[in-house]
């Protein structure tokens, strides 16, 4: 039987997708009427609630007419990767003409193979129109979901985001997100639907209103000052601002509200910034408390979406002694609580044995976040950049104003630089102090997980090194009674 013989002639089909992003479902049907021999104008590709282009062409009956199946010996249907990639994306827009449009490449395809070249096509260019418009949405997503802690019947916490996209990229982005925040609750409500991860199945919801994420809360307002004060005038460019956070994600974005009123004052202030050696006065977190917050709900840098949650410092509000490290590991994002994996143990041993009551010290990280890539199921240490480490400093700087150390121990040079807002050598600046603005000492040596990836006699020469720059502070601490 030849694929026209198999196709009722002149027939229109209603092909009715189960879902607006069911790509694998239009790539299938589509394949078997291909394979049939079905002209693009004979097919109406249909949504659920739509229409399709069903009432546009000459006039098939509504309904699904049963669709011809593919004779045993049709020859595979080609589709270039290219074509597929963009189809992928363009199949979640919400244009109701996408799957026909879809349709109709393919079926060109069988007849010019390398059509996706041709730049000027008009098809060719409307798919990847819908492809970068699907693209951005999902970029828009990544960048301006923003979850409210809430909590479950039995005191679990849950976050729960609202978002509005344009496309139908919820489902395709969820995986995203269930990577960033694994093991977190979620939720994240839209009008398209929502999806809930449990921190290990994900499982699909209805369509969202507005009213079912929970508004405005305490850290929200303090995420707003927070944001206030680190906006920059100086660097405001309104254009570019919009193009990057339309005004359609403003009202879901605590820091969005201010924004009017932000650029409103801006020539005002990048004034007073001028005349202040472009030293913006930041107001502090009055309490550790409302720092733990505040890094929290930091989404001042990339990292602070990488891990489960930001992990504040720890240990008494008015230590003589604090001690810096780099970024929470693995252990301590799990945790929320720093130190406490690895690097963290071997560092309460050399504590101990240089005299040195951890309990005692206040104990934090440069960065509050961990950064991390993914290997097979392993999050692997990333080291973070010396721009992440700048932007985190605001906090570290707030928790010393509010902890007020007579000691500062830097573990490591990204420690270095959190407190210090500059690079320095730990190997040439270990064994005396450097003098802080506020008084206190700054002393260095290197972080513990240096120790654990060194073996046999280096690590024997740096485990001495260690524990001599331990003893030195230990020393300095009974110096000045701390
Ligand atoms: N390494 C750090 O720098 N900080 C921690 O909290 C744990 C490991």
């Amino acid at each position: 039987m030849t694929a026209m013989q198999n196709v009722s002639l002149g027939a229109h089909y209603a092909v009715h997708l189960p879902a607006p992003d069911d790509f694998a479902f239009w790539r299938e049907r589509a394949r078997g009427l291909i394979q049939c021999d079905v002209p693009p104008d004979r097919v109406s590709w249909i949504e659920p609630g739509g229409t399709g282009d069903l009432f546009a062409s000459d006039g098939p009956s509504r309904g699904d007419k049963r669709l011809p199946s593919p004779p045993a010996d049709a020859p595979a249907v080609r589709a270039s990767q290219r074509f597929l990639t963009l189809a992928r994306s363009a199949g979640l827009h919400s244009d109701p003409a996408r799957f026909g449009l879809l349709y109709r490449v393919l079926w060109r395809l069988q007849r010019s193979p390398r059509m996706m070249e041709d730049k000027a096509d008009p098809d060719v260019r409307r798919i990847e129109e819908l492809a970068k418009s699907v693209r951005r949405d999902a970029h828009k997503m990544h960048a301006f979901v923003r979850f409210r802690e809430v909590s479950e019947d039995n005191g679990t916490p849950h976050f729960v985001a609202w978002f509005e996209p344009d496309h139908h990229i919820v489902r395709a982005e969820a995986a995203f997100f269930m990577r960033r925040f694994a093991n977190m609750r979620w939720s994240i409500l839209t009008p398209r639907g929502s999806m809930h991860w449990d921190g290990e199945v994900m499982r699909e919801g209805p369509p969202a209103r507005r009213e079912d994420a929970p508004g405005d809360d305490p850290v929200e307002d303090l995420w707003r000052s927070y944001y206030a004060s680190i906006f920059n005038p100086a660097r405001l460019k309104v254009g570019a601002m919009l193009s990057e956070m339309p005004r359609k994600y403003w009202k879901n974005l605590p820091e969005a509200q201010i924004i009017p009123q932000l650029i409103a004052g801006a020539q005002a202030r990048e004034a007073v910034m001028v005349a202040a050696g472009e030293r913006e006065e930041r107001a502090r977190p009055a309490s550790l408390a409302v720092v733990a917050q505040g890094v929290a709900a930091c989404r001042d840098c990339p990292i602070a979406d990488c891990g489960t949650r930001a992990v504040a410092g720890e240990g008494p509000g008015q230590a003589h002694l604090m001690i810096v490290g780099e970024q929470p590991g693995d252990q301590e994002d799990i945790a929320g609580r720093p130190f406490v994996g690895p690097a963290g143990q071997l560092l309460d041993r050399y504590l101990t044995s240089a005299g040195i009551d951890r309990s005692a010290a206040y104990l934090t990280n440069a960065v509050k976040h961990f950064k991390f890539t993914w290997k097979g199921k392993h999050r692997l240490h990333q080291s973070p950049q010396a721009k992440e480490i700048d932007t985190c400093r605001w906090w570290l700087d707030a928790e010393r104003a509010l902890v007020r150390p007579r000691i500062v121990l830097a573990l490591g040079a990204s420690a270095a630089r959190g407190v210090l807002g500059r690079t320095v050598s730990v190997s040439k600046a270990r064994g005396a102090p450097i003098m802080l603005d506020d008084g206190a000492e700054l002393w260095m040596t290197v972080h513990p997980s240096y120790l654990l990836r060194l073996d046999g006699a280096a690590r024997e020469t740096q485990a001495t090194l260690f524990a001599s720059d331990l003893a030195a502070v230990q020393g300095r601490m009974a110096d000045i009674g701390a």
